[in-house]
């Protein structure tokens, strides 16, 4: 039987990569930080460092493969029970990586998104973030969603009330209400969904990442630490992924 765990021995053949059957929206949840960087014996905000290298290759790859989007879960609503050194170190690394990135970004057509409700970060991670959105807002190469302060929850309720006050205010009626309308409340309004979740580190969670968008997503689990994770990681994943067969419910 095959290993649920795809980070094999076997080295990666790109060949049989199809390029035509390529997910057009892979989210990504860049765990295993800490424990990379405790089995060197270096603090965790060294593994959150080494983080933004496994980043780097992956946008990268998706922007060569011409894949539309790539959401990253960067810091969730849960993230600020971190210790406040912690908390402080992945918000200055959020503003050293956008600073030190965004020219070579842009010069590479990416756009760059958020999503979450980034009005509680630091203001100078916003005023980073928002340069970072606006200078690439007209780009039209790879989409890159960085989750910020996002729990799919949070998004799902904000969305619930949104909603509930336009009924109540008779702007809409109750059975104007159905998937296509609820989703224009999302973050990820005009977004497709994602057709792939990659999820490093061993863990078999979703940790409150996009709830309602992975209805039909394909999981792809690897017990690599995300700072580890490279091009040939992502390859497998998606040549793991064209392996699947999407029913959406349906039968074929
Ligand atoms: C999870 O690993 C990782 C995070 C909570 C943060 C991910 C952030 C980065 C890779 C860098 C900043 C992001 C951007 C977009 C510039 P963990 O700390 O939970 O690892 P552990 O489970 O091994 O402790």
């Amino acid at each position: 039987m095959r290993n649920i765990f795809s980070k094999s021995s076997k080295k990666v053949d790109e060949k049989d990569l199809s390029l035509d059957r390529l997910p057009k929206h892979i989210a990504v949840i860049m765990d295993g930080n800490g424990r990379w960087a405790k089995k060197r014996g270096l603090p965790r905000t060294a593994g959150h460092k080494a983080g933004i290298e496994a980043l780097r290759e992956v946008i990268r790859t998706c922007s060569e493969f011409h894949i539309g989007y790539l959401t990253l879960y960067a810091f969730s609503t849960e993230n600020w029970k971190r210790p406040v050194d912690e908390v402080s170190a992945l918000m200055q690394l959020l503003v050293y990586y956008l600073r030190k990135e965004v020219k070579e970004l842009h010069k590479n057509n990416v756009k760059i998104r958020t999503i979450g409700d980034i009005s509680r970060l630091p203001e100078n991670s916003l005023k980073e973030i928002n340069s970072a959105v606006n200078l690439t807002k007209n780009n039209t190469g790879l989409v890159v969603n960085i989750a910020l302060n996002y729990g799919g929850r949070n998004e799902i309720i904000n969305g619930v009330k949104e909603i509930c006050q336009k009924v109540k205010d008779n702007e809409i009626d109750i059975e104007k209400i159905d998937e296509h309308y609820f989703e224009e409340f999302l973050y990820t309004k005009g977004i497709p969904d994602p057709d792939m979740v990659i999820r490093p580190s061993g863990e078999f969670r979703i940790s409150n990442f996009l709830l309602w968008q992975i209805a039909y997503s394909e999981f792809w689990f690897s017990n690599i630490f995300w700072p580890d994770f490279n091009r040939e990681s992502l390859i497998q994943a998606i040549i793991d992924y064209q392996k699947r067969d999407r029913r959406f419910g349906g039968i074929k």
